[in-house]
């Protein structure tokens, strides 16, 4: 029997979905909470008989989802740490291991793959179909060339250990491990090493030293309750059904579930962004009615406080900064939190129902599930532009074509978002070659709509290269080589 996608608030537990959450992968429905990862892409080359066999034989090294919870208890029970796996596969992987293609997952991007900019996709979602053919208004020549060529697959390693060099050595034992038994049957293009960075309240925090992770989707009851102990969610339900993430594995068995993931190595311009924001601060301050610092610019972009205290609701007192709570009904015009925010943006928290009329179902489906950690140098102060730092955004869905490609092409890099001349996505808007971005307009005083400035801002975050993948069922990869 199938398992029923639309519930929410599930726990571990439920007897209903043992054999599902056996066949899952990890850190789908929640995070593997480790601070140090290997993302390792692979090509293959052997013969298709090989490669299964060699499949078939890793699927036991992958952490399900009730492996990553019986981890999680063990290591709270005085236990050791454990390093997580997950293997995903692209669509030429699919291909390389000879399964047909009725097997294959269905979403358009994914069976194109990232690097084509031809495919056309149907991204506007009100009735005006005319799909641009290329929605990311990507510049794949600027790709890093292992992402330019073939992947097949990666393989995500993580851990933490009980010191670095601990954690450094045991991470590249496995790396090692993993090229000796991938001799003649794959070769492994890429090794990305992520990082979490964290700020002096040991909080997860990007490369810009903003406050990062606070606000996913939640699908296990217990995920919620801890929401709900840190400001609840009276104005925002973070609960989310399990088809925001999981979609039927087409080569698994009845219960086996897999998700979407697109992969994005964003690098970050870090002496750039403060600099733009210095500028933005003195003219807010010098047009605006209000003095204002690169922090609070900052904040304007991202749509909260390096902190994690969202702008909108920054006049109100004592709570917590990680505070996820909120929703834009008392900032219609967008006057605490302008509409280009980056939170803003991504997530407008009913700005879609109020401006389109259009469900609220239909915004929080666009919803993803971010699993990115960053990489490169921790400096967050660094002397040069464009340094080696960044994310490795990584986020997970039910359709890549209707939750990542549309959040980034539809919202973000679309400057008539939510309103004509709302301008892109300060943080990770980005045009088509050649195009030259439209000045956003920023509120000359927190709620006042007496002041408002145009300045354009955009341009620190660039992408070196990524794929679409599909992390299939444990099942379906145990099993290759039975497939008829
Ligand atoms: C280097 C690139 C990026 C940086 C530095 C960045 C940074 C941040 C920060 C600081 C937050 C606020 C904290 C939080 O709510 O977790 C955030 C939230 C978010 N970001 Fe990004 N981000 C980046 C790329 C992206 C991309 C490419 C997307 C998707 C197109 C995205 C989607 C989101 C979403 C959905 C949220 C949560 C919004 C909400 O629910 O309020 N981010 N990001």
């Amino acid at each position: 029997m199938s398992a029923n996608l639309n519930q929410t608030n599930i726990e571990i537990d439920d007897p209903n979905f043992q054999d599902v959450f056996t066949n899952l992968q990890g850190n789908i429905l929640k995070g593997h909470g480790r601070d140090h990862s290997r993302h390792v892409f692979f090509r293959f080359i052997g013969n298709s008989d090989e490669n299964c066999r060699w499949v078939e034989k890793f699927a036991s090294k992958i952490t399900s989802t009730l492996g990553q919870e019986q981890q999680t208890r063990q290591y709270k029970a005085g236990g050791r740490h454990q390093v997580f796996v997950n293997l995903m596969l692209s669509c030429s992987g699919y291909q390389a291991l000879g399964i047909k293609q009725k097997y294959w997952p269905q979403d358009l991007a994914f069976r194109s793959g990232m690097k084509d900019l031809q495919v056309r996709y149907d991204t506007v979602p009100r009735g005006d179909h005319q799909p641009k053919s290329n929605p990311l208004n990507d510049d794949v020549q600027q790709w890093e060339s292992a992402f330019r060529s073939d992947i097949d697959g990666m393989i995500l390693l993580a851990y933490a250990g009980d010191s670095p060099s601990e954690t450094d050595q045991l991470l590249a034992d496995k790396v090692t491990e993993l090229k000796n038994e991938l001799a003649g049957i794959a070769e492994i293009t890429l090794v990305q090493v992520g990082h979490v960075m964290r700020n002096d309240k040991a909080q997860v925090i990007e490369h810009f030293g903003f406050v990062d992770g606070v606000s996913n989707p939640k699908f296990f009851f217990s995920d919620l309750n801890e929401e709900f102990k840190n400001g609840g969610y009276s104005r925002n339900d973070a609960s989310a059904s399990l088809n925001t993430v999981l979609v039927k594995d087409p080569g698994g068995d009845g219960n086996s579930y897999g998700t979407y993931v697109t992969y994005r190595k964003l690098q970050q311009n870090i002496k750039g962004f403060w600099k733009k924001l210095d500028l933005l601060a003195n003219t807010l301050s010098e047009l605006g009615q209000q003095k204002v610092d690169a922090e609070y610019a900052g904040a304007l972009c991202v749509g909260r406080f390096k902190d994690g205290t969202p702008i909108s609701e920054q006049g109100n007192d004592g709570w917590s900064n990680l505070f996820n709570n909120f929703n834009y009904d008392d900032d219609v015009d967008g006057l605490r939190c302008p509409f280009h925010a980056h939170t803003r943006k991504t997530n407008p928290r009913g700005d879609t129902v109020r401006q389109f009329n259009s469900p609220p179902t239909i915004e929080q489906s666009r919803r993803i599930v971010r699993r990115g950690i960053s990489f490169g140098e921790k400096n967050l102060a660094p002397d040069s532009e464009w340094t080696e730092a960044g994310l490795l955004f990584i986020s997970l869905q039910a359709s890549i074509v209707d939750q990542f490609i549309f959040m980034q092409h539809t919202w973000c890099n679309n400057e008539g978002f939510i309103r004509k001349k709302t301008g892109i996505d300060p943080l990770v808007g980005q045009l088509a070659n050649g195009e030259t971005p439209q000045p956003q307009s920023w509120p000359g005083k927190w709620g006042n709509g007496a002041s408002k400035v145009d300045f354009e801002f955009s341009g620190f975050v660039r992408n070196l290269g990524g794929e679409y993948l599909f992390m299939p069922s444990i099942h379906f990869l145990r099993h290759l080589s039975t497939l008829d």
